[in-house]
């Protein structure tokens, strides 16, 4: 696990987008894992900002977005749906058929969740999975208690998510009670995993997670066992971690470790 720290938001993201345009550039096919919330905005508005200015290219991408509120229309501007094409893809060069966002409306959810897992390993697995982290410890919307081994399926929301989400739909009544979620055992097995906390309502959480048990209590805690982990949090959301001092100590020397020459 690498944890890095940033002075605030923006620094959060411009890092964030550039690990991510970096993966981008490496591997021009990669399949992206998405997030949706407040929290991965400024990476998407730096990514497009490079897509404009460097021509960083979208055009073999492919996209998995973790999870979907249900039931909820793909028309509806609080869905995820509406959420990636106004704030993502409609400003890049992304082939939207390569785009997979889970249907809130789906009828058969089991079989359809089954095919939304077929289609990430047909794609190759995700190469790099972008995660927010909710209040709750949550990633996608695996609420405490969740199988650290889950699928992408139907789950409940927390009452403390539904309160959290208000904020977004007007009120708590109109916030949808379920989602659908890639599981965390989905998120588990991308290859890189990009886990983004920014502000002083995510400190506590991110110290669990990052620091506490594993637990399925708090899923992100299972990211500690992930092979791949980069972890960027602005001071905000670092200020309860026990260990920062450390994190930035080992960050500085990785960054140093680049300079190093060996003479002969
Ligand atoms: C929602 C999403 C999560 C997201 C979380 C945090 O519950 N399902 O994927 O990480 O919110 O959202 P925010 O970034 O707005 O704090």
């Amino acid at each position: 696990m690498r944890v890095i720290i940033e002075k605030n938001y923006e620094f959060m993201s411009k890092r964030a987008a550039e690990i991510i345009a970096e993966q981008i550039r490496e591997k021009p096919d990669s399949v992206l894992g998405l997030a949706t919330g407040f929290t991965p905005l400024g990476t998407y508005k730096e990514l497009i900002g490079m897509y404009k200015k460097e021509g960083l290219d979208f055009s073999r991408v492919t996209t998995f977005n973790l999870d979907e509120y249900y039931p909820i229309p793909s028309t509806h501007p609080q869905s995820y749906h509406y959420y990636m094409q106004k704030e993502f893809f409609k400003h890049i060069n992304i082939n939207l058929d390569h785009t997979y966002i889970l249907d809130g409306l789906v009828k058969d959810v089991k079989a359809f969740c089954r095919w939304y897992e077929e289609e990430i390993r047909k794609a190759g697995g995700i190469d790099l999975q972008l995660l927010g982290i909710g209040r709750d410890g949550h990633i996608g919307f695996n609420e405490p208690g969740s199988s650290l081994g889950s699928r992408t399926r139907i789950k409940t929301l927390d009452a403390a998510t539904i309160k959290d989400n208000a904020r977004f739909f007007g009120k708590k009544e109109d916030v949808p009670k379920y989602a659908i979620t890639m599981g965390v055992g989905t998120i588990m097995d991308a290859k890189r995993c990009l886990l983004l906390a920014s502000g002083s309502d995510k400190s506590k959480v991110l110290t669990k997670a990052i620091e506490g048990p594993i637990t399925a209590q708090v899923t992100a805690s299972i990211l500690q066992m992930h092979k791949d982990l980069i972890v960027i949090a602005d001071e905000k959301a670092s200020r309860d971690l026990k260990n920062k001092d450390y994190y930035q100590h080992i960050e500085k020397l990785t960054e140093e470790l680049k300079t190093l020459t060996i003479e002969e």
